[in-house]
């Protein structure tokens, strides 16, 4: 098949390429700098997909499908990993996260093309994030559209070189972890090249009875209790935990938002208060194997344990 990966040059993009180049399918990258798309990629993947082709695509500017077309021409299928986090200029979360998707879901059932369409767990209509809301009226739409599509939803990720999983690896290496009070969800991380896996299989087979897949990790978790998790992996002891007051929290986030600093946004504080699980796990079934583990827990406190013994055990913990 010959696949266009949108965002491939991206965190979960490039490890659906690579996936989809492994599995013998000729692969064209949708990026907005050709030139410069490869230059970024960790040496493995760029050695990968070293002499793929690369095509200059602009979402903020394909907002109907007629403009779409003439792009999809010699393609058989279409992986959406593009998004925006943060609007910058003319790229603002209607038009990236949600028009220009929805007008490929319809060009996709004019060609009559395949579309796996990467989302995310979390979404809801009542979500004061509009990051959150224009991905969800992205889904409607391309459910609406007539494609063969798939929309995928991953929970958060973790693996080299995404801009978010860098952060977190590096707020769980610091000995103290502040967290909002009110991250109280649970989530089931997991590792990027499991999805880039899953993304590729799914493109092969058709979307009946795949229409809405949702993936995790095998793991259950907090915010605190993932910070934990990846400071376990670096092999660190516990650190001190810093619950941080929600309406703080919150002040930070819209700061942050403002100034487009650190991944850190009222979308993500929203996501980190409720659950953000699986209701079916499908990537065992898709990978054909269990997923890589992401990150290590570290001895539980014991149950009863105040704020005192919380601050010993880990001062114990540090000092080991
Ligand atoms: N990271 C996570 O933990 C996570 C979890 C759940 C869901 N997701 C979803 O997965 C998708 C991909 O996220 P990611 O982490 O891979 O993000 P990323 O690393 O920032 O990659 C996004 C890609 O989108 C492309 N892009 C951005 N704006 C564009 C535009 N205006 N026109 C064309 N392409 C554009 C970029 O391509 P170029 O720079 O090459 O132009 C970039 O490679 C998003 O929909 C995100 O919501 C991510």
């Amino acid at each position: 098949m010959r696949v266009l990966v949108l965002g491939g040059s991206g965190f979960v993009g490039r490890h659906a390429a690579a996936a989809l180049r492994a599995r013998g399918h000729t692969v064209v990258i949708g990026t907005r700098q050709p030139r410069r798309a490869l230059a970024k990629l960790p040496p493995d993947l760029r050695a990968s997909l070293h002499n793929v082709e690369l095509r200059e695509i602009h979402f903020e500017s394909l907002t109907t499908r007629y403009i779409w077309q003439p792009l999809l021409s010699d393609i058989d299928a279409v992986v959406n990993a593009a998004g925006i986090l943060r609007e910058r200029g003319g790229e603002t979360y209607d038009r990236v996260n949600n028009m220009a998707p929805a007008a490929l879901g319809e060009a996709c059932a004019r060609l009559g093309l395949r579309l796996v369409h990467v989302s995310a767990l979390g979404l809801r209509p009542e979500a004061r994030s509009r990051f959150l809301r224009a991905k969800l009226v992205a889904e409607r739409r391309i459910m609406a559209s007539g494609a063969d599509y798939s929309i995928v939803r991953p929970g958060l990720l973790d693996g080299d070189g995404g801009y978010l999983a860098l952060w977190l690896r590096k707020v769980a290496a610091w000995p103290v972890h502040p967290c909002p009070a009110d991250a109280r969800g649970r989530m089931a991380p997991l590792h990027v090249r499991d999805l880039g896996e899953a993304l590729a299989v799914l493109c092969e087979r058709g979307g009946e009875g795949r229409r809405e897949v949702e993936l995790g990790g095998s793991a259950r978790r907090t915010m605190a209790e993932y910070l934990d998790a990846l400071r376990g992996a670096q092999g660190g002891h516990r650190a001190l935990h810093l619950p941080v007051p929600a309406l703080l929290a919150k002040l930070a986030g819209r700061i942050c938002d403002l100034l487009h600093l650190s991944p850190i946004s009222l979308g993500c504080l929203e996501l980190m208060r409720r659950d953000n699980l699986p209701k079916v796990n499908h990537l065992a079934a898709l990978i054909g194997r269990a997923p890589t583990p992401v990150g290590v827990d570290l001895p539980a406190y014991a149950s009863g344990v105040g704020v005192v013994g919380r601050i010993r055990f880990a001062a114990r913990e540090l000092l080991q």
